[in-house]
């Protein structure tokens, strides 16, 4: 693709991300919270214990952090894309014009550690379209059940929980997309050392998305040299620029089949603290909380470290009303054994979509790797989508960033294309108002 064209992709992409469904972010959202206030609980004693990876400055270095991964493919690795191929999911819609895989990738022999992955073919000229990770964050939310069946992807679980449906703001219209569960012990995802499903952290995460994609091109050589780009929301405001991180470290050293071209994060997680008070500031400023409660906010609370516990209870008083149901629609459609041998899951997995699992080790603030991968020549695009589920406005002074506000600005800015145009009419009913 040419500069022009990749970035009206991404741009694209974007706008059409604002559709998502709210319920999922708010399930991710909750996850969140409970991450962020064991963090909170956690950060004065240090970390927890128990992973190997846990080293304090992985991210304050990368070019010498991972210099101990592969660049290449030691040996043909296992598994063919032919096995992988689904013929068709159950309770699909008629006429699927595009090809679909799902299948796990060993990212760790020795711990028997696997991932698996969704991916979805783009139903006209795949070949010239470019190459998207999702991520969904959490941490410990499956990409699968969030950004493939609710959000973005080509389908979504009926009510009854066993048919589909087309979602017609797929972006698989744009672009090949590979849904990944990361890491292990989410989804599908699984790990033979069972220790390793229940505690994960940034480092091990980012690493083992790192040796799926090298694994995984293996097995889809065809996409080596795609343009490449990796998205994601929430947490993923960690997973993204961190694998990034990784990558490029990698292509320094000789790893050259993944052509990544930029990142980009909605709703990202960049700061524990600084995103919660947006988060809340958000609210009051949409009307979903009183003056009162936004009052007792900010005289009780400190965003920091450690709160008091009439703070911890104003807080828990905002509602933010949440419908559950329609996660329930992806849980029973990912545990049916009929859905799971179509896909190729192992079966009788009890899948969910999210945990609530300790987490090693992860930077307070994403702004060191962030200003690494802009120092290193890499597009990184962080917007924001109609939720309040985590807010990019705390950090924007650190970004040093404009905010585009207009509808006219939009345009502007998505190359005069007339589809974007009318995506952007969409974003602004749903309420966005920035995209950095
Ligand atoms: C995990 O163990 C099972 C049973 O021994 C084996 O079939 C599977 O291949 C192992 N997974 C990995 C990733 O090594
Ligand atoms: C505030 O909430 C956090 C997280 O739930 C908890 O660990 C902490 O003890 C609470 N603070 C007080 C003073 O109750």
């Amino acid at each position: 693709m040419t500069n022009i064209s990749s970035y009206a992709f991404i741009l694209v992409i974007i706008l059409l991300g604002a559709s998502l469904a709210s319920a999922t972010l708010l399930q991710e959202r909750d996850a969140l919270r409970t991450f962020l206030q064991s963090r909170a609980n956690t950060l004065g004693k240090g970390p927890v214990k128990a992973d190997t990876y846990v080293e304090a400055d992985t991210w304050a270095d990368p070019d010498s952090s991972f210099k101990h991964l592969p660049t290449h493919c030691p040996s043909s690795p296992p598994g063919a894309k032919e096995a992988d191929k689904i013929v068709a999911l159950p309770g699909q819609p008629p006429r699927v014009n595009f090809d679909q895989y799902s299948g796990y990738i060993t990212v760790s022999e020795e711990h028997g550690r696997a991932l698996f992955y969704y991916f979805v073919e783009a139903p006209y000229e795949a070949s010239s379209k470019p190459l998207v990770l999702w991520l969904n964050g959490g941490p410990w939310c499956s990409s699968l059940g969030a950004g493939a069946f609710q959000e973005l992807g080509p389908f979504r679980v009926n009510p009854d929980g066993k048919t589909l449906s087309r979602n017609r703001h797929a972006w698989n219209n744009l672009a090949n997309v590979i849904f990944l569960e990361s890491p292990a012990g989410v989804g599908f995802s699984y790990s033979n050392t069972s220790s390793e499903n229940s505690v994960s952290g940034d480092t091990r995460t980012s690493v083992d998305a790192y040796i799926f994609l090298l694994h995984w091109l293996e097995r889809f050589p065809e996409y080596k040299g795609r343009d490449f780009f990796i998205a994601g929301e929430s947490y993923s405001g960690h997973y993204a620029p961190q694998l990034a991180t990784v990558i490029l470290a990698l292509h320094k050293l000789g790893a050259t089949s993944m052509n990544l071209k930029g990142i980009f994060v909605g709703n990202p997680l960049l700061d524990d603290y600084k995103n919660t008070r947006g988060m809340f500031e958000y609210l009051w400023n949409h009307g979903d909380m009183s003056d009162e409660v936004w009052g007792e906010i900010t005289d009780l609370c400190k965003f920091g470290p450690s709160e008091s516990a009439a703070c911890n209870e104003s807080m828990a008083s905002v509602n933010t009303g949440y419908d559950p149901c329609i996660d329930y629609h992806v849980f029973d459609y990912f545990n049916n054994p009929e859905v799971q041998k179509a896909i190729h899951a192992r079966a009788n997995t009890k899948w969910i979509q999210c945990k609530d699992l300790p987490w090693t080790d992860a930077p307070v603030s994403m702004m060191p790797t962030i200003d690494w991968l802009v120092d290193n020549g890499l597009r990184v695009w962080l917007y924001r989508t109609y939720h309040p589920a985590l807010t990019i406005r705390g950090i924007l002074p650190e970004l040093n960033v404009i905010i585009i506000s207009t509808k006219e600005e939009l345009r502007k800015r998505a190359f005069h294309n007339e589809a974007c145009g009318q995506t952007v009419l969409i974003l602004h009913r749903r309420g966005l108002s920035s995209i950095i």
